[in-house]
């Protein structure tokens, strides 16, 4: 029997422990993880500011985890059906705060949204990281 591909999306920036959850979770669905990791100009879009980390960084360290067989860059939300038609996805794996967002896949593969790790995310880091950050000295 061919082997299963799951597929799966996102930014990985300040990598945590809900990021190691989702991907561990998403290889438990098929014999081999594709990882996109989205670039920083299509961050740059989305939230109007970079990621702490650059996209060669991300996708380094998302590529060194044992769970996870190839890394792409995603350029564009336009293209999931392209990424998904190119690997030859069979699943496409996401958190549920994307929940009913991919559906719109479905036709080309089963799609599968995981409960989020509570209380942690890159954003709720930064924010962290700013506000306990001791006042520079006058
Ligand atoms: N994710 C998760 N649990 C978390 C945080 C993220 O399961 N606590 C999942 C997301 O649902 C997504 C993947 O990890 O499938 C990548 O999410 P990403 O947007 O990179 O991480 P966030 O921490 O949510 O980043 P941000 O705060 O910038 O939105």
């Amino acid at each position: 029997m061919a082997a299963k591909t799951v597929i799966t999306f996102g930014t990985f920036d300040v990598l945590h422990v809900g990021h190691i959850r989702v991907l561990n979770r998403a290889a438990a669905h098929g014999d081999q993880l594709v990882v996109g990791v989205s670039s920083d100009a299509l961050n740059f879009s989305k939230k109007g500011r970079n990621p702490v980390f650059s996209q060669s960084e991300r996708v380094e360290m998302v590529s060194n985890l044992k769970v996870v067989d190839a890394v792409f860059v995603e350029e564009s939300l336009e293209l999931k059906r392209d990424y998904i038609t190119q690997f030859g996805a069979d699943v496409l794996v996401m958190g549920d705060d994307w929940s009913g967002k991919f559906d719109f896949v479905s036709d080309l593969c089963d799609v599968v949204y995981l409960p989020r790790t509570p209380s942690v995310s890159t954003t709720a880091i930064i924010e962290h990281i700013v506000t306990t950050r001791p006042a520079p000295v006058a």
